[in-house]
């Protein structure tokens, strides 16, 4: 079954005068993910790819867990600053590891982890 892991790249953004200025915190978490995902386990039914925008801007930084026969789970809130971001990456993928293995997708508050609990923006059926 294949699955993916969609990152916002806008997230966490600095604009001035209408422009973006630096890298922003979706670009850096992404980067982050991408170097973990070259070692992670089994990439054969999981792939990564950035999105400009997800529509929850306010809850930067966001990515969205997807399958087609399995709900799409939103997250934001996810920190992307310097100290904390290896921490996220390393979160999103253990939680990808059990969506991916989970027949339903279904995911328990209490076996996501950390910082994935209290971040879901939303849960939606598959079609
Ligand atoms: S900028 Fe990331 S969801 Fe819109």
């Amino acid at each position: 079954m294949v699955h993916r892991l969609m990152v916002c790249t806008t997230c966490a953004s600095t604009w001035e005068n209408g422009k973006k200025i630096g890298i922003s915190g979706g670009e850096i978490l992404f980067q982050e993910l991408t170097g973990l995902y070259q070692s992670w386990g089994d990439r054969s039914n999981f792939d990564i790819c950035a999105i400009a925008c997800m529509s929850a801007c306010s809850h930067a930084c966001v990515v969205t867990f997807a399958s087609p026969a399995k709900p799409s789970y939103v997250f934001g809130d996810l920190p992307s600053d310097a100290e904390r971001v290896g921490d996220t990456a390393a979160a999103i993928l253990q939680c990808a590891e059990i969506y991916r293995d989970r027949p339903n997708g279904l995911m328990a508050w209490k076996e996501r982890p950390e910082p994935l609990r209290n971040g879901v923006i939303a849960r939606i059926p598959p079609l």
